[in-house]
């Protein structure tokens, strides 16, 4: 899709992530509809970009919330084109920690904002996306989720944002499927750790072996970098139904673990053969 007169909607669009892509978007001509929760980060947001952005001050997991923002936008701008679901939280408790089990009511916190938000949000802008004039190959609609590497590969006190991003990532050939018909594809991001407010909380005991995990280049991610692949994907129409890393690699080391497995195994050996 081509991304100039577009309208977009970006919720968590007035910091880190959805920022740099409401930054880049409107560097290629979209109108934006930034969605979030943080007034005054909306208000800076708009002063920045100035023309053709309006802010809406919205949250991903109120029905009523999204479905009159949604409106605010078709109102504002006629209809909607693209969305990227920036908006999230992020959590750390174990399962078991030392005050006790994980508190019930933050990981149904966290599921809400992060995976009930993102299809909350997701399901509304279709509906209205459906109603475009199709482009080149029918194309009405691109949606664009963001789940983590945490999907994946979750560390120590993430049971809870593993979980919904997880979901987000299982969700997205289902919905590919489900909106086809529609003429709207949908992929997920899967980010590493990214320079942005969210990860300046965790703290260098956090942020020191996620980087070390990262293969090359060893840095946390640019928000611009991630902006660069959302502009990709609604620009590349043979996109969809998938979730794409952007992690410069981040694994844990393997070279560590054949060495300690090889070190095991000549253990094995000596004691078979007596050595
Ligand atoms: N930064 C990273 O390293 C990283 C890594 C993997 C995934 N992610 C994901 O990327 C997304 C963006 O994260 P970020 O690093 O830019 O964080 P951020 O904190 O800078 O931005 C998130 C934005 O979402 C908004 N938000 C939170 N709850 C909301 C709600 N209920 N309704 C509407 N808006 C809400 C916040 O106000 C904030 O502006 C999140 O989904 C996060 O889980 C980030």
């Amino acid at each position: 899709m081509n991304i100039e007169n577009k309208v977009a909607l970006i919720t968590g669009g007035a910091s880190g992530l959805g920022l740099a892509t409401a930054r880049n978007l409107h560097s290629k001509g979209a109108k934006l509809v930034l969605m979030d929760l943080n007034e005054d980060n909306l208000n800076s947001a708009k002063e920045e970009l100035k023309d053709n952005v309006i802010g809406i001050v919205t949250n991903v997991a109120d029905e009523e919330s999204v479905k009159k923002a949604i409106q605010s936008a078709v109102d504002e701008f006629g209809s909607i084109h693209i969305l990227v679901n920036c908006a999230g939280i992020g959590s750390a408790s174990k399962t078991v920690g030392r005050d006790g089990a994980h508190p019930l009511e933050i990981f149904k916190i966290v599921i809400d904002v992060n995976l009930v938000g993102t299809f909350n949000t997701l399901r509304l802008a279709a509906e209205v996306m459906g109603k475009n004039e199709p482009e080149n190959d029918n194309e009405c609609g691109v949606i664009i989720n963001t789940a983590s590497v945490a999907a994946f590969d979750g560390q120590i006190g993430q049971a809870a944002y593993s979980a919904s991003k997880g979901g987000v990532t299982a969700m997205t050939l289902p919905i590919a499927r489900d909106l086809a018909r529609m003429g709207i594809r949908i992929n997920t991001i899967a980010p590493g750790i990214f320079d942005t407010p969210l990860m300046a909380m965790a703290s260098d005991e956090v942020r020191k072996p996620l980087i070390e995990m990262t293969q090359f280049p060893k840095r946390l991610g640019d928000p611009d970098e991630f902006a660069l692949l959302t502009a990709q994907i609604i620009e590349n129409p043979f996109l969809n139904g998938e979730t794409i890393r952007l992690d410069g690699g981040k694994r844990k080391n393997l070279l560590i673990n054949k060495f300690t497995l090889s070190v095991k195994n000549f253990k094995v050996v000596q004691q078979k053969e007596g050595i």
